[in-house]
């Protein structure tokens, strides 16, 4: 069955998306870690949306960075070039280009990686297929993908809301971004993929506020649900908060609002 791959309009809320990128930092620390990059080394970025984590690693390489980030939205493309101009980095740039069809030459980056970027590629197989081609013999990658629906809390919150509101190709995209999370799933697809030497862990981290408030400010900043806010009628649009809220109230401890979520981590070599 295929999975409705209605994930927002990147291209339109790029400007936007940075802030989530505190509360999914956590996930970039692990990967840069796995990956082990070293100075020089030519590294791709799958999916990097506003530039995340290439960024951070080009600041720590410090000059000594040769990173290449690709994204199919040319709005996060532009925001991720803007940052690197205004900090004036060098050795990274970013480009607009489908994870499934690279126009990179095979075996030639040491190490690849990818944030939250996998489960939501049109043909994530096709995409792990071309992340092991470009990669050299011996060369490392690390990704992340979201786990199960019942372990992403904010979007599960967000898909029963509006689900019984909208018609099934509005819902939240739960089931593609959290396609990825079935037990064995990833690790069929990286060995057909080509890989052998690898392991896929569970992880998880929490989104922590300072309240709900804080929360919901944060999604409505984002645009992340706009498709589904602006598809409701206007005497909708206003319970949506309140249910979503009545979600969170379990997960408020000492006036904080601290939302587990899980996600897997792919890393190994080729
Ligand atoms: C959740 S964002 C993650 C961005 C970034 N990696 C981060 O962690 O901050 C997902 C990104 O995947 C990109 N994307 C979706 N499908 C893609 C594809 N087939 N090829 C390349 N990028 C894709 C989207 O445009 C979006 O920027």
């Amino acid at each position: 069955m295929s999975i409705k791959n209605n994930q927002p309009d990147w291209d339109k809320i790029a400007e936007k998306f940075d802030v989530w990128l505190p509360h999914i930092a956590p996930v970039g620390e692990v990967l840069l870690a796995a990956l082990d990059a070293k100075p020089g080394e030519r590294i791709l970025d799958l999916a990097s949306g506003t530039g995340e984590p290439a960024l951070t690693l080009a600041r720590r390489l410090k000059g000594h960075a040769n990173i290449l980030g690709i994204d199919t939205a040319d709005g996060m493309v532009r925001v991720a070039q803007a940052k690197v101009v205004k900090e004036r980095l060098t050795g990274i740039s970013f480009r607009c280009m489908p994870a499934e069809q690279l126009t990179l030459e095979d075996n030639t980056f040491d190490r690849v990686l990818c944030r939250f970027g996998v489960m939501l590629f049109t043909d994530p197989l096709q995409g792990l297929k071309e992340m092991h081609r470009v990669l050299k013999p011996g060369g490392r990658f690390a990704l992340a993908v979201w786990s199960t629906p019942e372990t992403m809390p904010t979007l599960h919150w967000a898909y029963e809301t509006f689900k019984s509101r909208l018609p099934e190709d509005l819902h939240p995209p739960l089931a593609k971004v959290t396609s990825m999370g079935a037990p064995g799933l990833l690790q069929d697809l990286l060995n057909e993929a080509g890989f052998s030497g690898f392991s896929v862990e569970p992880r998880a981290f929490n989104y922590q506020f300072r309240s709900f408030d804080d929360f919901w400010d944060t999604v409505e900043a984002s645009d992340i649900l706009k498709q589904q806010y602006d598809a409701l009628p206007q005497s909708e649009r206003g319970k949506i908060r309140d249910e979503v809220g009545r979600f969170a109230r379990d997960f408020i401890h000492d006036g904080q609002l601290r939302i587990p979520h899980e996600y897997l981590v792919a890393a190994g070599s080729k």
